[in-house]
C-alpha cells in the first residue's frame, strides 16, 4: 500500500524529480484549460480532525481537477464518531471501504500512521501533531527549486518555532540529499529536537542554531518563516511571551539578497507583515498555489503505485 506518512519515504532526488516533472506538467495542462480524467470513477475522503485552509482545499481541488470526486469533513473531530469515542483505525478501517485513498490530518503525532495500518486504501498524512507534514515540505522543496533555479550551494534559514514545526520536521530528510547549509533561527525554548539534529550531522549537512535573526539574514537564499503555534503551547504564559519573537518586514528583507525569497507554510498571524507581499521576494503566495499542482502529482503516484 503506498501511503505517503513521512517526509523520508520522498526524500529520493528521483523521485522528487519525478514528482516535481508532473507537477508541473499538471501545472501547464491546468493553465491550457485541460480537462483530466485521471482520477475518473475514483473518490478521495480528506478526514480533518484539525482546522486547514489549504491542505483540505487544495487536497480537494486537486481530486477534483482530475477528474475525481471527493468525501470531506472538514471537521472530523465534532462531526465523524470520533466524539463518541471510535479509535482512528476503526474510522479508517470504515471509510477506506468507501474511498480509494484517505487524506487524514490529526492533532496526535502517529495518528496518520495508527490509521493506516487498518486502512484498506492508501492514506495521506495532511499534517500529524506536531510530527510530520510531508506533502507540505515535499511542495516547499518544489517551490524552493523553482524560485531559485536549484537548491545546491544555497543557504536556507529557518525562523520560528522549531520544537513544534512539523513541515520543518518532513522537510529536512529531504533537504539533507542537496548541498545546502541549514541556519535554524528560533528562541532557545522553541529549538530542534535532537532527532533532527542528529540527521543533519549524520549527513554532514554544515548547520547552526542562533537566537538573533539580523547577523545571518544576509547569507538567506531563502528565508523560511514559521509562526509560534499557539496550539501546540501547554503555557499560554510561554506562548504569550514567545510570540512576538521575531518579525519579517521591510526592514527585514532590506538586510537580504536581491535574489532571496521569502517562504512560509501559512497561515500567517503576525510575523509576516503584509507590507512586503507585493516584494517579489515574497513567494509565499506562490508556494500556496504550488501545493495544488504538488498534490495532484502526489495523488496520481499514490494511486499508481
Ligand atoms: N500550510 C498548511 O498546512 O496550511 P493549512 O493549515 O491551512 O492546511
Amino acid at each position: 500500500m503506498n501511503h505517503i506518512l513521512t517526509g523520508k519515504q520522498l526524500a529520493d532526488r528521483k523521485l522528487m524529480e519525478e514528482l516535481f516533472k508532473t507537477a508541473q506538467e499538471f501545472e501547464n495542462r491546468d493553465k491550457k484549460g485541460e480537462v483530466l480524467d485521471v482520477f475518473k470513477g475514483k473518490i478521495v475522503a480528506t478526514l480533518f480532525f484539525e482546522p486547514s485552509t489549504r491542505t483540505r482545499l487544495s487536497f480537494e481541488a486537486a481530486v477534483l481537477k482530475l477528474g475525481g470526486q471527493v468525501l470531506s469533513t472538514e471537521n472530523a473531530a465534532g462531526a465523524s464518531t470520533a466524539i463518541k469515542g471510535e479509535t482512528i483505525e476503526d474510522i479508517a478501517r470504515i471509510v477506506s471501504g468507501y474511498a480509494d485513498m484517505i487524506v487524514i490530518r490529526h492533532p496526535e503525532a502517529g495518528s496518520v500512521e495508527r490509521a493506516a495500518s487498518t486502512s484498506q486504501s492508501p492514506v495521506i498524512n495532511a499534517g500529524d501533531g506536531t510530527h510530520e507534514h510531508p506533502t507540505q515540505a515535499l511542495l516547499d522543496v518544489y517551490t524552493m527549486q523553482k524560485e531559485l533555479g536549484g537548491l545546491d550551494g544555497k543557504t536556507v534559514v529557518f525562523i520560528g518555532d522549531h520544537r513544534n514545526g512539523r513541515t520543518l520536521h518532513s522537510m529536512l530528510p529531504m533537504l539533507v540529499l542537496f548541498k545546502v547549509k541549514i541556519i535554524l533561527v528560533s528562541p532557545e525554548e522553541l529549538r530542534l529536537p535532537d532527532e533532527y539534529k542528529e540527521m543533519l550531522t549524520g549527513a554532514n549537512v554544515p548547520f547552526e542554531e542562533v537566537v538573533e535573526l539580523e547577523s545571518v539574514l544576509g547569507e538567506a537564499d531563502v528565508l523560511y518563516v514559521a509562526r509560534i503555534m499557539k496550539e501546540r503551547f501547554s503555557s499560554p504564559e510561554e506562548y504569550e511571551r514567545l510570540k512576538d519573537s521575531y518579525l519579517t518586514n521591510k526592514d527585514t528583507l532590506s538586510k537580504m539578497k536581491s535574489t532571496a525569497v521569502v517562504m512560509a507554510a501559512l497561515p500567517r498571524v503576525g510575523e509576516i507583515d503584509p507590507n512586503i507581499d507585493s516584494d517579489p521576494r515574497a513567494a509565499y503566495f506562490r508556494e500556496a498555489k504550488n501545493g495544488l499542482y504538488v498534490r495532484m502529482a502526489l495523488l496520481v503516484y499514490a494511486l499508481q503505485k
